[in-house]
C-alpha cells in the first residue's frame, strides 16, 4: 500500500453554549466587535467533569462508527492537543484505553497548537502509507477555555473546547496526496501560554498570552504559501482546489487566505461561528461538518491548511 484514505470522521462539541452576549455580562466587549473582528457567535465549554480525552472518546466513537471499524481495528492513534490531560500518560493513551483497545498498537500525541492537526495528519499518513500501521485514528481534541484569563477580552473571545476524529486506513489509491510542514521558534513569543510546572508550583502565567496583529499577519501569509507549496508538489493548480478547509481561527484570516489564493467563499468550509476557534480540533470538526453537509464528492480535491503557536504550519492535499 502507498497511501493513507480517510474512510471515516466524527466530531464532538459539549453540550454547554456561551453566546457573546453572555459575554458581554461579564466583560467589556459585545457581541457586534466579536462578530465584526472574528466571526464568531458563540463557543461551547466543556463540563467541569469532561477532560480533552472525554471529548476525543466521543468524536472517535463516532468516526470508528462511519468507517464501520471497531475499537481494536486500530493499530495507531495520534491526538493533536494542546491541552492534554495531564503533563502524562499522553492524551492518546488515555483514549485508548477509554475506547477499550487492547491490540497494543501505538498511541501517542503531538503538539504543534492549532497547527497540530496537520502535524498529525502528517505524522499518520506516513505511518500508514509505509505500512507501520493499518488503521490510523487521528484526532485533535481541546479544551481551551481552560486556559483562558476570561478577563482578557483580547484572547477569551476567541477560543472553544471540542474534538474531531478521522479514521485513515492504508490504501493503494491516493487519499493523502502529500503533507508540508513548517515551524519557526523564532516568532514562540507572539503566541504561547508561558507558564511551566516547576518544584510543585507553576511559574509564570497558566494562560494564553497572544499579540493577536502579529498573529494575524503571520496566519494569512503562511496558510496562503503552504497551501501553494502542496499544490506545486502535486502539480496541480490554485483553481483545482474543490474545498479550503482551513484552521478555523476566525474568518477574516480565513476569508484573506481565500482571498489570496482566489478560492471563493462558497468553496470554503466554515464552523468558526457556531463554535470559535477550536485549536487542534479546528480542522477535523471542519472536515466531520464537510462529510455530514455532503460538500465532498468522490475525486474532489480538499485543500487542509493551519498555523498555530509555535510558530507551526502547514497544509495537506486530500482527494475525496
Ligand atoms: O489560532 C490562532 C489564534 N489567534 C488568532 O486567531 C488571533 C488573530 N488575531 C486576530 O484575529 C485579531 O488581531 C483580533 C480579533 C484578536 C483583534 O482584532 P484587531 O482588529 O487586531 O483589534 P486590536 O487588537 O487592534 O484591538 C482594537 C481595539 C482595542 O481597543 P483600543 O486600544 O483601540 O481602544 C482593543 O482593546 O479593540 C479592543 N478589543 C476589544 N473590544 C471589544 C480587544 N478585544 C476586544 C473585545 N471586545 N473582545
Amino acid at each position: 500500500m502507498k497511501y493513507s484514505r480517510i474512510i471515516g470522521t466524527g466530531g464532538y462539541l459539549p453540550e454547554k453554549i456561551v453566546t457573546n452576549d453572555d459575554l458581554s455580562k461579564s466583560l467589556e466587549t459585545n457581541d457586534e466587535w466579536i462578530r465584526t473582528r472574528t466571526g464568531i457567535g458563540q463557543r461551547c465549554i466543556a463540563a467541569p467533569e469532561q477532560s480533552t480525552s472525554d471529548l476525543a472518546l466521543i468524536a472517535s466513537q463516532r468516526a470508528l462508527a462511519s468507517a464501520g471499524l471497531a475499537p481494536n481495528d486500530i493499530d495507531l492513534i495520534v491526538v493533536a492537543t494542546t491541552t492534554p490531560d495531564m503533563v502524562f500518560p499522553s492524551t492518546a493513551c488515555i483514549l485508548q484505553e477509554k475506547l477499550g483497545i487492547t491490540n497494543n498498537g501505538a498511541a501517542f500525541d503531538v503538539q504543534a497548537v492549532c497547527s497540530g492537526y496537520i502535524f498529525a495528519l502528517a505524522t499518520a499518513d506516513r505511518m500508514v502509507a509505509s505500512g507501520m500501521a493499518k488503521n490510523a485514528l487521528v484526532v485533535g481534541a481541546e479544551t481551551m477555555t481552560r486556559i483562558l484569563d476570561w478577563n482578557d477580552r483580547g484572547t477569551c473571545v476567541l477560543f472553544g473546547d471540542g474534538a474531531g476524529a478521522l479514521v485513515l486506513q492504508a490504501s493503494e489509491t491516493p487519499g493523502i496526496l502529500s503533507t508540508h510542514l513548517h515551524s519557526d521558534g523564532r516568532h514562540r513569543h507572539i503566541l504561547s501560554v508561558p507558564g511551566q510546572i516547576r518544584d510543585g508550583r507553576i511559574e509564570g502565567s497558566p494562560f494564553i498570552h497572544m499579540d493577536g496583529g502579529a498573529v494575524f499577519r503571520f496566519a494569512v501569509r503562511v496558510l496562503a504559501e503552504s497551501t501553494e507549496e502542496a499544490l506545486k508538489h502535486n502539480g496541480l493548480q490554485l483553481a483545482d482546489i474543490d474545498w479550503l478547509v482551513p484552521h478555523q481561527a476566525n474568518s477574516r484570516i480565513m476569508d484573506a487566505t481565500a482571498k489570496k489564493l482566489g478560492v471563493p467563499p462558497e468553496k470554503v468550509i466554515s464552523t468558526v461561528a457556531g463554535q470559535a476557534n477550536t485549536s487542534a480540533a479546528s480542522v477535523p470538526l471542519a472536515m466531520d461538518h464537510g462529510v455530514r453537509n455532503g460538500c465532498f464528492k468522490p475525486g474532489q480535491l480538499l485543500a487542509l491548511t493551519a498555523v498555530g503557536g509555535g510558530f507551526a504550519w502547514g497544509a495537506s492535499l486530500v482527494r475525496w
